[in-house]
């Protein structure tokens, strides 16, 4: 089939690459010229593993193409995905207008039936709110075309996006006919033939099932912080707690590790956009409510657990190890290390950051702050240290040299806020040590 694309970010670049990967001729298109040049270079504008592997084959190369020339892209495809942002606006509800701007571009360009897939995580009525504009931009330009606008969310986790794609749980598709149920059959020809489950279903359902998805999966993380920090007042262990409970099949194992709280660009975002969807409709949703309040809440206590374990916090030297948002990531979106360091920063404490990934995006996201130094080395960084906080559990640091680790440091002081570590493996190399829920 040939696909068009647009957006080119985490999930648009994800995608097209897999689409392309699969045999299709995709067109990827962004309006970013500086995006596409890059992309256009054979480069990254994000970091993914296995995206650059693939982009780099040959094959690839004849199947997969980058422009800004959205007309040119619309024109040669017959299916078009969506795959651009929808940012939170300020009262928590999701901004759509990048979905419909696009939208509109299509309805203006397309001169023949085209299936418009919405990729992007939006709220359940978006699809209906795009066919309407679309037909109303068709009827002013008094021409008859036909097209079709179906809904196909995605689960891609930033690091695994690849795996993924090619190995998804399910596959979600809300269509309002046949003749788009059966153009999904054709590009997603490959997982039928491996069952892979696929749920057909009405737009607003599958918009639904997205934003359920990850609230459902965000609410798992809040209750195990929660839990966990009433282990820390009654003597109990969090991860066994947690291994526990995981143990129970109507469980599971998953997102039931304890933590500063969740970050990235879809959590913080869809729980708000659901309940703000929510209180809209009439039925404000008190366990979202709550998911969203105990997340922001979770990087006080982290602030608070460092401040404890340096007693002042003025002219004190704080390490941060770690603000992706998760390890595998160079994204600092919502990372709970950023807010924390801007907090720990305004009470006069000096900060020293390392990140395997993430430093470049952490430098300009806090190039605002003074007293904050950037290193590229970890030992250095915690070099005359009053505390070592761990934020982001990178492989990396799991490795970590603690003997050298003591010659370095100002004062033997740890907070491990991804329970990395052991207190025995910790304490016998004479560091005073934090976790959380233990
Ligand atoms: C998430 C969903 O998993 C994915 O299906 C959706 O398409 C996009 O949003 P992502 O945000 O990339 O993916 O990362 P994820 O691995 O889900 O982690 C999200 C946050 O939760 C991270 O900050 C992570 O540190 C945190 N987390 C995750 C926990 O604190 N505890 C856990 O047990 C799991």
């Amino acid at each position: 089939m040939n696909i068009s694309v647009i957006g080119t970010g985490y999930v648009g670049l994800v995608t097209g690459v897999c689409f392309a990967l699969l045999g299709n001729k995709v067109i990827c298109t962004d309006n970013d010229e500086r995006k596409i040049n890059i992309l256009k270079e054979g480069k990254l504008p994000i970091y993914e593993p296995g995206i650059y592997e693939i982009i780099s084959d040959n094959y690839i190369k004849k199947n997969l193409e980058f422009t800004t020339d959205i007309k040119y892209s619309v024109k040669s495809s017959e299916i078009i995905i969506i795959a651009v942002g929808t940012p939170s606006n300020e009262n928590g509800s999701t901004d759509i207008t990048s979905v419909i701007k696009v939208a509109k571009d299509i309805a203006n360009i397309i001169e023949e039936y085209k299936l418009i897939i919405i990729k992007s995580t939006v709220p359940p009525g978006t699809g209906k709110i795009l066919n309407d504009e679309i037909k109303d931009i068709i009827k002013s330009r008094k021409v008859e075309i036909d097209f079709d606008i179906a809904s196909n969310p995605e689960f891609l986790r930033e690091g695994s996006a690849i795996k993924d794609f090619l190995n998804p749980d399910r596959i979600v598709i809300g269509v309002n006919n046949t003749r788009s149920q059966d153009l999904f059959k054709k590009i997603y020809a490959l997982y039928f033939k491996f069952d892979t489950p696929i749920i057909f279903t009405n737009i607003e359902t599958a918009e639904m099932i997205k934003y359920a998805s990850n609230a459902f999966l965000a609410s798992k993380i809040s209750f195990i912080n929660e839990i966990s920090n009433m282990c820390e007042l009654c003597n109990a262990d969090v991860s066994i707690v947690s291994k526990a409970m995981g143990l129970d099949k109507r469980i599971g194992p998953e997102f039931l590790k304890p933590g500063p709280g969740y970050g990235g660009s879809c959590f913080p975002k869809d729980t708000k956009a659901l309940f703000h969807m929510g209180k809209t409709l009439g039925y404000p949703p008190i366990i979202i409510k709550s998911t969203i309040d105990v997340n922001e809440n979770q990087r006080i206590i982290a602030f608070q657990k460092i401040k404890n374990s340096v007693d002042k916090l003025k002219d004190k030297t704080i390490t941060i190890l770690g603000t992706a948002f998760k390890p595998g990531t160079d994204d600092i979106r919502e990372s709970p290390s950023i807010q924390v360091i801007k907090m720990l920063n305004s009470e006069g404490s000096q900060i020293k950051v390392y990140d395997p990934l993430a430093l470049k995006n952490t430098t300009k996201e806090l190039n605002c702050l003074e007293n904050i130094y950037y290193f590229k080395d970890l030992y250095d960084a915690c070099s005359l240290s009053d505390c070592i906080v761990f934020f982001t559990e990178w492989d990396e640091f799991k490795n970590i040299d603690f003997s050298k680790l003591k010659l370095v440091v100002k004062t033997p002081n740890i907070v491990d806020l991804r329970n990395i570590f052991s207190l025995e493996e910790v304490e016998k190399h004479g560091f005073i040590y934090k976790g959380v829920g233990r």
